[in-house]
C-alpha cells in the first residue's frame, strides 16, 4: 500500500464511469484494477479513454486501498487498485477473434487457429505451468536417483516392426531417407551397452498413426532405461517418480507400491489391458458354463464355444433403468464395434428371463448357472457377447465404459476425485495372426520371456499351429494404467543371444533377416550387454489426466487437430519445387485425389 509501481500487460476490460475510468490490466500473474482520475492526471485520463481490449500498456502509479464499495473479495487483488499518474500504449491490438476469458466457449477450430490467443487465457497458462511443474518433479526425482539425461537422435534409420514413421528425404544422399524416431528405444539400449547404467530423457517422439483421443503424431515421453535390474527395480523407480509428480503437482499421495494385475485377469474382468477400475460393471466369463451345459439349448453358443470362441456377460444392476428402446440403441452401438448383436435378459421373479429373445430357448439349468455366475437379482439387466475372443473382449470393454459414463459412474473426462493407478503385468509375448496363420510378436521381439516360460518357448519355437506352446509364453512386459489410460509401457529386454535367437526362430525371422533388420543392435550386444530394461511414460497423456482437461490437445502448447493438421500455420503443406528437386523427389498424387 502506498508504493509507487509500474505494471505492464494487456487491457482486459475498460469502464468509463463518467469521471473515473477503470481499466483491468491482465498479465500472467493476474488482473489489477487501474484507476484514472482526471484530477490526478488529465493526460493519463484522456489516454485511458482511448484504450481498447488487448492493447498492450504500461501504467505508473501508487497502490491504494479500494473504497469499500469497490472492493472485490473474489479477486486476489480485489482490495487494491493503482492510482495511475502515467500510462503508455506499448502496442495496439485488433479485435481478437476469440474472447480472452477463463470461461471461453469457442469451437476447436477458432481456438486452434488462434492458439496464441487461446493460450493467453488463464486456464491455459495454468496448464502450461502444471506441465512444467510435473517435468520438474520428474527431473528432480530421477536426478536424485542417479539417472543421467542423454539426448538421442531424431533423424534415424528406419527399422521395421514399430509404428509407421515420418520420412525425411536426404538432400545429400538423394533417394535415401531418414525416419523420425518413434522412440529412443534402440539408442537407450545401446547406452546400456555403453555403461551409462541409468538413462532418462524427456523426449519428443514421432508416429504417423491414425489419431485418437489419446494420440498425437508428435508426443513426449519420459523415457527410462536401467542396467543390472529386474522388473521390480524398474517399478520402484517409476513409482517413485509418479508418486513425486502427484505429490508436487496435485498434493495427492499414492499408496506405494502400486497394485499389480495380470494381463489375463484384466482381460477377463474388464476386457482390456488398461481397465478403468473406478467403477464396477465387471465382466464375467461364461465360456466354461456353456461348455458344461453343452450349449444349454442354444445352438449358436454351442458352436461358438466349439470353435474356440468365448462367452461373456455383464450385469447392470436394477437401479440403472434401461427400457427396451434403449437396449435397442445399445445394440446399434455394439454393432458399430463389430458385434453381431447384443443378447440380453431382464431378470423377472424367481430368476426368470421374462420376454427376452433367449428366454424361450435357454435351458433352465444354464439360465440358473448364468444368473448365479453374474449375481443376478430381480430387475437387473444381463448383457451378453459371444464369438471370437478378441471381438468379445473389445465389445464388452467398450460397452462397460459406455454404460459407466451413461449412468454417471465415471465422468465424461477428469478424475471425478478418484485416482486409480496400477500395473498390468505378464502379458503374452506372442499372439496368433489369423490371416497369416502364424505367431507374431504381441509388442516387439526384444521383451524377455518369463523365466518359467522358457521351456514353452523351447517347445514351441518350431510349432506354428494355433495351439502351439508359444501361446503360453508370458514376458516381463508391463503397462502402467491411470484411470483407464495406458500412461506408460516397457519391458525387461533380452540380453542373452541364445534366447533372442529362439524368439527370432519362433517369429520366423532368419539369422540373415535379423542381421539386416537389427544388425547394429545385435552387433553391439556381442560386446558385453548388461541385463537391462526400461519404460516410457506417455507424458502428454499423464499431464492430460493430471490437469483433468477435456482433450489431450489441451496440454500441448501447439497441437495438431484430429486430422493431424496444425490449423495455425497450415501444416502439412506443399513445398517449393526447388526443395523437391534437391531431394530428387517427384510428387505424383493418386488421380482421384488431385487438388483442383
Ligand atoms: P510405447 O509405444 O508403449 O513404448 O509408448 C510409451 C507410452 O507413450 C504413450 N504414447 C502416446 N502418447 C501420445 N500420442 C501417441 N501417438 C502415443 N503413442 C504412445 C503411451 C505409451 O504408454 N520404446 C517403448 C518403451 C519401452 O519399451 O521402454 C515405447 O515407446 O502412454
Amino acid at each position: 500500500m502506498g508504493q509507487e509501481v509500474r505494471l505492464s500487460g494487456w487491457v482486459d476490460a475498460n469502464r468509463d464511469m463518467g469521471g473515473l475510468i477503470f481499466v483491468d490490466l491482465r498479465d500472467r500473474y493476474g488482473v489489477t484494477q487501474l484507476v484514472f482520475d482526471p484530477q490526478r492526471s488529465g493526460e493519463a485520463h484522456a489516454e485511458a479513454g482511448k484504450l481498447r481490449g488487448e492493447w498492450v500498456v504500461r501504467a505508473k502509479g501508487k497502490v491504494a486501498q479500494r473504497p469499500a464499495d469497490r472492493a472485490n473479495p473474489k479477486l486476489a487483488t480485489g482490495e487494491i487498485e493503482i492510482e495511475v499518474t502515467e500510462v503508455e500504449v506499448l502496442n495496439r491490438a485488433k479485435t481478437p477473434p476469440i474472447e480472452i476469458r477463463d470461461d471461453l466457449v469457442a469451437g476447436d477450430e477458432a481456438r486452434l487457429t488462434y492458439r496464441y490467443l487461446d493460450l493467453r487465457r488463464n486456464p491455459m497458462q495454468r496448464i502450461l505451468r502444471m506441465r512444467h511443474a510435473a517435468a520438474m518433479a520428474a527431473r528432480n526425482h530421477l536426478t536424485g536417483e542417479g539417472f543421467t539425461e542423454v539426448e538421442t537422435p531424431f533423424l534415424i534409420k528406419w527399422t521395421p516392426g514399430g509404428a509407421r514413421p515420418f520420412l525425411v528425404p536426404s538432400r545429400i544422399h538423394q533417394g535415401k531417407f531418414y525416419a523420425l524416431a518413434e522412440s529412443p528405444q534402440l539408442f537407450k539400449q545401446l547406452l546400456m551397452v555403453a555403461g551409462t547404467d541409468r538413462y532418462y530423457q524427456i523426449v519428443r517422439c514421432f508416429r504417423d498413426e491414425d489419431l485418437r483421443i489419446d494420440r498425437q503424431p508428435e508426443f513426449t515421453q519420459v523415457d527410462l532405461e536401467m542396467s543390472f535390474v529386474e522388473q521390480d527395480d524398474i517399478f520402484t523407480a517409476v513409482e517413485g517418480m509418479i508418486g513425486a509428480i502427484f505429490k508436487d503437482v496435485l498434493g495427492v499421495e499414492f499408496k506405494l507400491p502400486l497394485e499389480r494385475v495380470s494381463f489375463e485377469e484384466a482381460m477377463n474382468r474388464w476386457g482390456n489391458d488398461k481397465p478403468d477400475r473406478r467403477f464396477g460393471l465387471e465382466h464375467v466369463t461364461l465360456t466354461e458354463i456353456v461348455q458344461k451345459h453343452d450349449g444349454g439349448g442354444i445352438k449358436l453358443l454351442k458352436n461358438v464355444v466349439a470353435s474356440g470362441g468365448i462367452v461373456k456377460g455383464l450385469r447392470l444392476p436394477k437401479e440403472h433403468e434401461m427400457p427396451r428402446a434403449q437396449i435397442d440403441k445399445l445394440e446399434t452401438f455394439v454393432k458399430g464395434m463389430g458385434a453381431k448383436g447384443l443378447a440380453w435378459a431382464k431378470i423377472g421373479p424367481g430368476g426368470s428371463w421374462g420376454n427376452a429373445p433367449l428366454a424361450k430357448v435357454i435351458a433352465d439349468p444354464m439360465r440358473e448357472a448364468f444368473n448365479a455366475a453374474l449375481g443376478a437379482q430381480e430387475g437387473d439387466l444381463l448383457l451378453f457377447q459371444f464369438g471370437p475372443e478378441a471381438v468379445v473382449h473389445t465389445v464388452m470393454a467398450n460397452l462397460r465404459l459406455h454404460l459407466g459414463k451413461k449412468f454417471g459412474l465415471i465422468p465424461e473426462y477428469g478424475s471425478g476425485g478418484k485416482w486409480d493407478c496400477f500395473w498390468v503385468v505378464d502379458p503374452p509375448l506372442f499372439e496368433y495372426d489369423e490371416e497369416h496363420k502364424r505367431w507374431v510378436a504381441a509388442h516387439h521381439a526384444f521383451s524377455m520371456p518369463r523365466r518359467e516360460c522358457l521351456k514353452d518357448l523351447d517347445a514351441g519355437a518350431a510349432d506354428q499351429s494355433p495351439t502351439s506352446p508359444l501361446k503360453k509364453v508370458l514376458c516381463y512386459r508391463y503397462d502402467l494404467v491411470l484411470n483407464g489410460y495406458e500412461i506408460a509401457g516397457g519391458s525387461v529386454r533380452i540380453h542373452v543371444p541364445e534366447i533372442q535367437q529362439q524368439v527370432f526362430r519362433a517369429l520366423g525371422i532368419t539369422e540373415q533377416e535379423a542381421q539386416e533388420k537389427f544388425g547394429f543392435l545385435l552387433e553391439a550386444f556381442g560386446y558385453g550387454a548388461p541385463p537391462h530394461g526400461g519404460i516410457a511414460v506417455g507424458w502428454d497423456r499423464l499431464v492430460w489426466l493430471l490437469t483433468e482437461t477435456e482433450t489431450m490437445r489441451d496440454v500441448y502448447a501447439f497441437p495438431k487437430n484430429q486430422k493431424g493438421i496444425d490449423m495455425m500455420s497450415g501444416s502439412p503443406a506443399e513445398v517449393d519445387a526447388a526443395l523437391l528437386r534437391d531431394c530428387a523427389i517427384k510428387v505424383e498424387l493418386p488421380k482421384e485425389e488431385k487438388p483442383a
